[in-house]
């Protein structure tokens, strides 16, 4: 079996011979180290690691730096934070950087051999089943979630749908698009420290750095970048600034789900033209039938129905059948979500996404059937 090519980056000398010695067994292989300095990202390049050890003391800062450098250039290397003590408060900074395990001194070969097997499995598991490594090629498949009015579902279901395709082992970001009001952060329990808005107002949208960096990284790996903290911050994002975010992100990820506000604004409208695949949510009473036909009209004319998918959501037994909201609409009806209160606002209120809290729930299952569609449908379009 092929061991594990490992390389120790730091400046303590001392600290690198220790974790030196704990490597030699059957299962790792030693390939290189080099000091935390200008020419680390280079030499890593040139090593090409399957995990990176980085040493640090207290100067997270520069370990961090370089985390978030490895994470973009060499996919497939998993990188290990091994410090002489460990700050709660790190922690957010931790996982925003993609470190996959963050260990501390002493330690003793077993435990690091461990982790060091697990760090890459996971890595591993992502690159395979995403296909990172073509990352330089990727084909990014952009989903806008929009419906006809507020409160329908479409932020549980952007949610829930990037959590079951990063849960397939693909590569998924969040764009919370919805500009005055997007809660996706709620949804995932996250407090983002900046958001689109900064990230508009810095002209950064068009710096795949800059946006890794800010965007919020959730455990079950999909990153997300929030909408403004308050709704007057909404104003410093433009369509344009959309459509750059879009654009360079597209190399890095398999998917991009954007949430929406249930508005026909210029932004959701960016959303839209730049998406492979619209799914246009919808719910059993009148008026938000009314509402989603209009909306089909507006796509139709704009010619951008051809792209869209109707998606059911909170089913229940008794009121307007699907057969008679097809009919109304005109539309097949392919995909429906199930209501089940008590599942989503419990997932709601912890911040657990349903698909995580609660998988085996209808609603839960009929999320995942979603993904397994979204897939098949939006593949079948791209290739
Ligand atoms: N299938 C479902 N069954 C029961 N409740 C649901 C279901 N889907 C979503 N909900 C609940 O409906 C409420 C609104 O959901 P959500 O925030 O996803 O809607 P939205 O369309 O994004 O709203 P807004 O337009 O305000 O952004 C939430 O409390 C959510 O838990
Ligand atoms: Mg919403």
């Amino acid at each position: 079996m092929e061991k594990i090519k490992v390389m120790i980056v730091g400046n303590n000398d001392n600290r690198i011979y220790e974790i030196k010695s704990l490597l030699r067994n059957d299962k790792v292989a030693f390939i290189g180290f080099s000091k935390l300095d200008e020419n680390v990202l280079e030499k890593s390049i040139s090593l090409k690691p399957h995990v990176m050890i980085i040493q640090c003391e207290d100067d997270y800062k520069a370990a961090i730096d370089l985390a978030e450098k490895i994470y973009i250039k060499i996919p497939g290397c998993a990188v290990i934070l091994l410090c002489d003590s460990f700050d709660v408060n790190m922690i957010e900074k931790v996982m925003l950087a993609g470190i996959r395990k963050v260990l501390q001194f002493p330690i003793d070969t077993e435990i690091l051999t461990e982790n060091i097997e697990l760090a890459h499995y996971m890595e591993k598991s992502r690159m395979e089943n995403s296909d990172v490594s073509a990352s330089n090629n990727m084909q990014s498949r952009i989903i806008t979630v929009f419906g006809a009015k507020g409160g329908i579902g479409k932020t549980t279901i952007t949610v829930n749908l990037a959590v079951s395709l990063a849960k397939m082992g693909k590569k998924v970001a969040v764009i919370d698009a919805d500009l005055q009001f997007g809660d996706v952060n709620v949804y995932f329990d996250i407090d983002p420290k900046d958001t689109i808005s900064e990230l508009s107002q810095g002209n950064d949208a068009g710096d795949i750095d800059a946006i890794k960096r800010l965007m919020a990284l959730h455990f079950s790996g999909v990153s997300i970048i929030c909408a403004p903290k308050s709704p007057e911050y909404a104003e410093y994002v433009s369509p344009k600034n959309i459509e750059t975010i879009i654009n360079t992100m597209r190399p890095f990820y398999d998917y991009i789900l954007i949430d929406t506000a249930p508005v026909f604004s210029d932004i959701t409208m960016t959303a839209i033209e730049n998406s492979n695949l619209v799914l246009l949510i919808s719910v059993q009473d009148i008026s938000t039938l009314r509402n989603t036909k209009i909306t089909l009209n507006i796509l139709e004319s704009l010619q951008q129905k051809e792209k869209t998918e109707l998606v059911i959501n909170r089913l229940t037994k008794g009121l307007i059948s699907l057969k008679d909201m097809q009919r109304v609409l005109n539309e097949t009806i392919k995909n429906t979500i199930a209501f089940d209160f008590k599942t989503a606002t419990t997932a709601h209120n912890k911040g657990i996404p349903i698909v995580l809290d609660a998988p085996k729930s209808e609603v839960g299952k009929d999320l995942k059937k979603l993904a397994n569609y979204v897939v098949n449908t939006i593949d079948h379009r791209v290739s």
